[in-house]
């Protein structure tokens, strides 16, 4: 199925070790985690991405209640599959009243979503996100926990990245830059085929006098307070004056991590403020920060996966004794895999396949004398050990 992947070892592996690193640091940001519908109306994403963004405007999956008359079909298809977290994690805490009792919080989400991507490298209809929702706080301080976390996560792969930031300041300052850009592009002759500033997503080149966005005071402040963090932190970073983002819900503070020489297959990570998104979905004014990851694009690029550590324990003629030993290891934490065939070489081989180093043989012999045998095919040793020794 083109853009859909199946997912096994090695490469699941390192799918785990970046669900593993980011549960790691979501509780070390003291982040709980939520669990939320894949199907959202449509509705809810044409009024926080917009309706002329990508993922709305083509790469949405609309779902229908399956029925023989069209009639039916044509009255349920009002769902989607998500191809984001962040609309449906407002709705939730909107429909929920989770504000009401807690005015501020922080969130963290692990699940697929949905885009009908041209696949390519990179990009696919099915993928994972992993993110955080900062929600209820607002100021450059937030942010900056929140971008410095993305860092974290991001190092602990070994990758060579680069943070870009930028201000994309009020409604207000984008309606003028909209306007400059708009004039822009008509005296260079370029058509305008969109929203001018989701051209100015789409675009990588930017001659000298492309219009750069003025944002208001307020916003330069934040800017600035935002960079001395980051700084003071040692984050390095880079002031991306074009970073806009494809999706309406930002203001103000946007960022993106970037893979330095896959700049083309777009970001690692990715996100910003959104104040405005709760009450484009009815809402009471919210401040919001956050950001997603792809889980896909971060084991691709990475060398680190999850280490499955198992011992193999061969049972040959002694298949009851086999359970009771495994038992007694699985109690003490130790991962046991038995390996159910009869021929002693057959399974050696396939144990090495599997890099598995040590092997426990008890059959009929060894139960005799309540003991296995352990090999360690590394060091090429072997010895006896007794069953009580194992408590
Ligand atoms: P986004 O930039 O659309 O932002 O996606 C975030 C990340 O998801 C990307 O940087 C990328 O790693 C991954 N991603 C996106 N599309 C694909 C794809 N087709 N295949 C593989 N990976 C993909 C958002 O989704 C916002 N909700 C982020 C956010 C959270 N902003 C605030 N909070």
């Amino acid at each position: 199925m083109r853009g859909f992947k199946d997912n096994f070892p090695p490469y699941s592996n390192k799918i785990e070790a970046v669900l593993e690193a980011f549960r790691k640091i979501s509780s070390l940001y003291g982040v709980a985690f939520v669990d939320l519908p894949l199907v959202e109306e449509v509705d809810l994403f044409m009024r926080t991405s917009g309706e002329d963004s990508d993922i709305v405007g083509k790469e949405l999956f609309s779902v229908a209640r399956f029925s023989k008359s069209e009639e039916e079909k044509e009255k349920s298809k009002t769902w989607a599959l998500r191809p984001e977290g962040t609309a449906g994690m407002m709705r939730a805490i909107k429909e929920n009243n989770i504000l009401n009792e807690k005015k501020e919080c922080r969130f963290a989400y692990i699940g697929p979503m949905f885009r009908y991507n041209r696949p390519q490298a990179g990009r696919y209809r099915q993928f994972s996100q992993v993110g955080w929702e900062f929600i209820g706080t607002p100021g450059p301080e937030i942010e900056a926990e929140a971008i410095i976390g993305a860092y974290e996560f991001a190092s602990f792969f070994g990758l060579n990245f680069e943070l870009e930031i930028n201000n994309i300041g009020s409604l207000e300052d984008r309606k003028n830059y909209r306007q400059e850009l708009q004039n822009y592009f008509e005296k260079q002759g370029i058509e305008i085929s969109s929203d001018p500033i989701k051209m100015v997503d789409k675009r990588d080149k930017f001659e000298d006098n492309f219009p750069q966005i003025k944002i208001n005071l307020e916003d330069k402040k934040n800017f600035s307070r935002l960079r001395e963090i980051l700084e003071k932190n040692k984050i390095p970073y880079k002031h991306n004056k074009f970073l806009v983002r494809g999706l309406d819900y930002y203001n103000s503070t946007v960022f993106e991590l970037k893979q330095n020489g896959k700049e083309t297959q777009g970001a690692l990570i990715a996100g910003g403020r959104y104040d405005g998104l709760m009450q484009q979905i009815g809402g009471p004014a919210t401040f919001a920060f956050g950001w997603a990851a792809g889980v896909e694009r971060i084991a691709n690029a990475t060398q680190i996966e999850k280490k499955h550590q198992v011992v193999a324990l061969v049972p040959l003629d002694a298949p009851d004794y086999a359970f009771l030993v495994a038992a007694k290891l699985r109690k003490k934490g130790i991962n046991v895999k038995i390996f159910w065939g009869k021929i002693l070489k057959k399974i050696l081989e396939q144990a090495d396949k599997q890099n598995i180093e040590e092997i426990l043989i008890c059959g009929l012999e060894e139960q005799k004398d309540n003991i296995f045998i352990l090999k360690n095919l590394k060091n090429r040793t072997q010895k006896r050990v007794e069953l009580w020794n194992l408590g």
